[in-house]
């Protein structure tokens, strides 16, 4: 991770600010350790800040796979992609592009530091480092390590990873200080997160006043197998306009626009719990703000 992200870092327990002490290259922390003010420890372990708390984030979505190899890496993602059919990958491509586009625009008329929350092997971050202008920061974040290493190989291997600064750190529990932050951002990240209002309310709570979300997510039908199965995981509070409504209402996030970039039917693939294969779903690109005045 890179140096200049210490002012911003909070530790997740107590929120006090953090110092490092360790090996440093090249503007990053490598290797050592980070310690807050009432003395919890997190490591930096090969250029990745570790900076969860085991008791806060215990029960939390742990990766069954490594995929820190590179072969196996983009035998996963080759796997997935089969199992899309022709308009939803074009359609998840131009969900990309405006989720890309809108993020550029808040760093750009903001700090230049973009937060990913739930960036797993990273097909967003990657892809936003490749577009955004090159003095810009994107803080990949994931609660497990395993598709962080993922992302990272792959970040250095395309040329990308100078933007890139990765951290373990649980959506409920960031390891960021108040109002730190200027833009959020997610790709299928919020709605993977167990309770999101609480994820919403951390990320609120990192975001300067005026500071911006901007996320892709999938909603589906009431009423349907799909939904249930969200609620019976708690992953359904974001799962449609009415439910988006009603949990931002609890988080104190304005809705600034959402679009829907396509809706069908969910095809047959083991990789994802939802959508149930046969369902209606849609892909939706969500923009919320922390008011001026919060
Ligand atoms: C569908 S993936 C996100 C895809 C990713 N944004 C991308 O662009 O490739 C969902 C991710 O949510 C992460 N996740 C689940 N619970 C989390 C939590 N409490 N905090 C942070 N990440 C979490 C999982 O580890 C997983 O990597
Ligand atoms: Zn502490």
């Amino acid at each position: 991770m890179h140096k200049e992200l210490l002012k911003f870092l909070a530790c997740p327990i107590c929120r006090t600010s953090i110092t490092f002490d360790g090996k440093t290259a090249d503007n990053r922390f490598v290797n050592g350790y980070l310690k807050c003010v009432r003395g919890h420890l997190y490591q930096v372990k090969e250029e990745m800040g570790l900076i969860k708390d085991a008791k806060l984030s215990a029960g939390e979505f742990e990766w069954r796979v490594d995929v820190a190899d590179e072969s196996k890496y983009n035998e996963i993602q080759k796997q997935y992609n089969s199992y899309l059919n022709e308009d939803l990958r074009t359609a998840l491509k131009k969900l990309m592009d405006i989720l890309i586009n809108s993020v550029i625009k808040s760093c750009l008329d903001t700090n230049n530091i973009v937060l990913d929350i739930a960036s797993g092997m990273g097909r967003f971050v990657l892809q936003l480092a490749e577009k955004i202008p090159k003095d810009t920061i994107i803080i990949g974040t994931d609660v497990d390590e395993k598709p962080l290493r993922g992302a990272m190989n792959k970040a250095k291997k395309i040329g990308v990873y100078q933007k890139i600064s990765l951290i373990v750190t649980d959506a409920k529990h960031l390891a960021f200080k108040d109002k730190a932050l200027s833009t959020v951002s997610s790709h299928f990240g919020f709605d993977n997160v167990p309770e999101t209002v609480l994820a919403l309310k951390e990320s609120f709570r990192v975001l300067k006043p005026d500071g911006k979300v901007i996320f892709s997510s999938v909603w589906l039908k009431e009423g349907s197998e799909s939904i249930k199965i969200a609620e019976k995981y708690k992953v359904g509070q974001i799962a449609s306009e009415n439910r988006l409504k009603q949990t931002l209402k609890k988080t104190g996030f304005i809705l600034d626009w959402f679009e829907e970039v396509y809706s069908g039917v969910w095809p047959y693939n083991p990789m994802d719990l939802l959508p149930v294969q046969g369902e209606e779903f849609s892909h939706v690109i969500v923009q919320i703000r922390k008011p001026k005045n919060a």
